[in-house]
């Protein structure tokens, strides 16, 4: 099939890639001409495990393509959304303006029989929006709404072999023209078990933040247990492993800590608390502000951690902080966590040298004002207090020993609960993590 994948941000240049990858001719398009240039040289903009090698074979063999022109999607029949949605400035709503530019970029170009496709993450009633924006075109195209929930570090995996497909489409014969369409899109990534499910454009749209509402909501709720286990004097790890267990919980997204940031909860359960109040039924996720405010506690009590290990004294002491990703196998730092204690604690007056595999560029680029190192070892050279905030492999097997002859203090804050507390008090390190005694 001719596809068009209009957005190469992180969305779309996997997606494109993904596409091209699953044998279809595949052209991305982008406002950015720095970024077509790149991934035109398959160079991601973005660490991402796999994605170079899929934009490598996938340009060399012809099947994918760039352009910042929107009339070169006119040879392609299913067009995807894949643009981002920021969170509105001062404001929790989405910023839906490159959605729509995106639209009304490409409806000139639209013909008789072509599908668009929104991948993008949306407040509910935008799909029915843009529906009539292209029924109003007259050119004869149509919508559906496929979100994706694609995880950063997997997003390769999960879009060549999604765990779900979620469809919504308009009612009547437009809907199943598209289902059609969509199952000739994806015929190669969708093995026997893989569950489809058919619905309609607001059942969609609500599937993606809902789901990135309960995986917020299941981080929050571990992480008011390791709250209520630090006055307790309880140990919210082991208490995650004990109701893990239960298969109706499950251990999955119960790692207490620093919390969540990133390009995607964050905003999105902003966005859906807005767009709830805007709907009338604003109590309905009231929680989730309560989430967001339970999340970014998280942040404070970890530089509390490294101010009352220091007595008090953050000003010029030496704060080695481990990672400003987000998360690990990444190098985003949107609403990251870990960048955000680097931030504050310089903020303090501390003398903080951070250090990440792949984030510092990008920690540069927002945070010029920290210090940084790229080798973990002089990062650690001589600090008064380590923090760890990003749980990058390299971290979680730092050696106690070995690392305990580069500092001036043994103390730890284990701001991801990833190493082993015993290992690092044998070797006379004061280990602290979140919510653990
Ligand atoms: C998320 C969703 O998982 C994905 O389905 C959706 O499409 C986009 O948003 P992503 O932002 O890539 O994906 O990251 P994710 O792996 O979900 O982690 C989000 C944040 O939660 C990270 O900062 C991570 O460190 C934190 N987290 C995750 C925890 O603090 N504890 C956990 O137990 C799990």
């Amino acid at each position: 099939m001719r596809i068009s994948v209009i957005g190469c941000g992180y969305l779309g240049a996997v997606h494109a890639a993904s596409m091209a990858e699953l044998g279809h001719d595949v052209i991305g398009i982008d406002v950015d001409p720095g970024k077509i240039q790149a991934l035109s040289a398959a160079q991601a903009p973005f660490f991402e495990p796999g994605l170079t090698d899929i934009l490598k074979s996938a340009i060399a063999s012809g099947r994918l393509t760039f352009s910042t022109n929107p009339a070169d999607a006119r040879s392609s029949q299913v067009h995807f959304i894949a643009v981002g949605t920021p969170q509105k400035k001062g404001e929790n709503a989405a910023d839906l303006r490159f959605v729509d530019a995106a639209i009304d970029g490409l409806i000139p170009h639209l013909s008789e029989g072509d599908l668009v496709v929104g991948k993008s993450t949306v407040p509910v009633g935008t799909a029915a929006r843009l529906a009539q924006k292209i029924a109003d075109s007259g050119s004869g195209a149509s919508l559906a709404w496929n979100p994706e929930f694609l995880r950063e570090g997997f997003a390769v995996k999960d879009t060549l072999t999604p765990d779900r497909l979620v469809y919504g489409v308009p009612s009547g014969e437009a809907g199943e023209a598209a289902k059609r369409l969509l199952d000739e899109v994806y015929a190669s990534a969708i093995a026997a078990e893989t569950p489809l499910v058919v619905t309609d454009y607001a059942t969609a749209e609500l599937v993606k933040v809902s789901a990135n509402a309960f995986l917020a909501t299941k981080i929050s709720f571990i992480n008011a247990m390791a709250e209520i286990s630090e006055v307790a004097g309880a140990d919210v790890t082991a208490l995650a492993d004990a109701i893990g267990f239960d298969a109706r919980i499950g251990r999955r997204f119960l790692n207490a800590g620093i919390g969540f940031g990133g390009g995607c909860l964050p905003k999105d359960i902003r966005a859906f608390s807005a767009r709830a109040e805007e709907l009338g039924r604003g109590e309905s996720v009231r929680f989730l502000l309560e989430i967001d405010a339970i999340n970014m506690r998280r942040r404070d009590r970890a530089v509390d951690m490294v101010v009352e290990a220091l007595g008090g004294q953050v000003y010029k002491k030496k704060v080695a902080v481990l990672g400003l990703a987000f998360k690990p196998d990444s190098d985003d730092v949107r609403d990251s966590p870990a960048l955000d204690v680097a931030v504050r604690l310089n903020g303090l007056g501390a003398h903080v040298i951070a250090t990440d595999p792949e984030a510092i560029p990008n920690s540069i680029r927002l945070q010029p004002q920290l210090g940084f190192a790229t080798d973990t070892h002089d990062a650690l050279h001589g600090a008064d207090v380590v923090v760890l905030v990003t749980e990058w492999k390299e971290y979680r097997e730092l050696d106690p020993v070995t690392v305990g002859d580069l500092v001036r203090e043994k103390v730890i804050i284990d701001g991801r609960n990833v190493l082993d507390p015993g290992r690092w008090r044998d070797a006379g390190w004061t280990y602290r993590g979140m919510g653990r005694p």
